[in-house]
């Protein structure tokens, strides 16, 4: 029996800045090449956000786009998440700029910081506010400006990470959108399952180490560049392989459908060999993968809804279909969920 859904996606948006930076334009920046960084990762390209372009406005635009989709307003919006480690500021959140810069009402606003893993956590949470009533139409909106995040003296990171934002507005799953057919109950569309997890023992392995209240940032932390990504890229990737294949068994198993029911995956776009990995032990053909690390590279928490809006707009994920989303990154924290759309 597949489980019964409280919370449903009413629409889907997404943004890229427009500055597209080819593998080959790094080889000016660190000792790399293209070569490596297509065959050690899948990406050939990623979108940077412009001079005085802020997390807030690539978040404000996904969101303007996702409300389009679902036929609605700002107005009609309850609660704002954003799912960031690259806010505009520490104060005030992110989501706080979001709902000024939407024209919202004076709804609840509020950030999550569970790196690539937010987007997972994000919908989580939205998915409980909405099953108790607590929300009715919540945004979730994954975004990232990671190329102001990384050391650009570090081959290892910089060369991985891209800029963008994607977002999902969710509401009951009794809701409808203007002109949607009706559906069988036992195929209403929503979120079937969804687990969150944390292994705070690895966080050595992902990590900004200063620039917090714990090391303020000060002539030293800038020098060393301690206020950048920091990676133990082998121990993210193992840990990534076993984790994802795990959470994405768990929440199937909850969803109560079988690996063939899936019609897609959208896993975190991190490394193309970490999702072929995971494609194998779920027994799940890399064709029915959704990606696109090649054209963003690894935009943390603004991967799976940018993957996810992509798919849905050029027509490969449609109504019915059942989408598997899964995701891993610093804390460490991953998660997973299954969705009918
Ligand atoms: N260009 C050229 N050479 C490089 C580069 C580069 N950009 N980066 C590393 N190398 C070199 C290394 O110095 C090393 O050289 P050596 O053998 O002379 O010492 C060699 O390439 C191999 O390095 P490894 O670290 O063993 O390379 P690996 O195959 O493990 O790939 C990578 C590294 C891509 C970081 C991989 O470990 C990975 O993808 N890990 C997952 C991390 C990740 O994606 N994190 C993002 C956030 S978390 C998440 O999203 C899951």
């Amino acid at each position: 029996m597949h489980a019964i859904p409280k919370t449903r996606i009413l629409g889907t948006g997404s943004y890229a800045p427009a500055r597209v930076v080819p593998n080959a334009e790094l080889e000016g920046v660190v000792d790399t090449s293209d070569e490596w960084i297509a065959t050690r990762t899948g990406i050939r390209r990623r979108h940077f956000a412009a001079e005085g372009e802020a997390t807030s406005d690539m978040a404000a635009e996904a969101c303007r786009r996702a409300l389009s989709a679902a036929g609605l307003n700002a107005a009609d919006v309850d609660l704002i998440i954003v799912a960031t480690v690259t806010p505009d500021s520490p104060i005030p959140s992110c989501a706080v700029l979001v709902q000024k810069k939407l024209g919202a009402s004076e709804i609840p606003a509020f950030d999550i910081a569970a790196a690539c893993a937010g987007f997972i956590y994000g919908i989580t949470i939205a998915d409980q506010f909405i099953a108790t009533g607590a929300a009715r139409c919540v945004l979730v909106v994954g975004v990232e400006l990671l190329s102001r995040a990384v050391n650009w003296t570090d081959r290892t990171t910089c060369v991985l990470f891209g800029d963008g934002a994607g977002a999902v507005v969710l509401g009951p799953a009794s809701m409808k959108r203007t002109g949607e057919p009706d559906r069988e109950p036992a195929l209403a569309p929503g979120i079937l399952s969804s687990c969150i997890f944390t292994d705070g023992s690895l966080a050595g392995a992902l990590r900004i180490p200063a620039g917090g209240s714990a090391r303020p940032a000060d002539d030293e932390v800038l020098r060393t560049r301690q206020n950048k990504v920091h990676m133990d890229g082998q121990d993210v990737f193992r840990t990534a392989v076993k984790q994802l294949t795990a959470s994405s068994t768990q929440a199937l198993k909850a969803s109560g459908l079988t690996s063939r029911e899936l019609d897609w995956v959208v896993p975190h776009q991190a490394n193309l060999r970490i999702i072929s990995q995971v494609s194998q032990r779920l027994g799940f053909p890399l064709e029915k993968m959704v990606l696109n690390l090649e054209e963003y590279g690894n935009t943390s928490s603004a991967s799976i809804p940018i993957a996810l809006d992509e798919a849905v707009r050029d027509g490969r994920i449609v109504a019915g279909h059942h989408v598997l989303m899964c995701a891993l990154g610093a804390g460490i924290s991953w998660g997973a969920a299954v969705v009918r759309i």
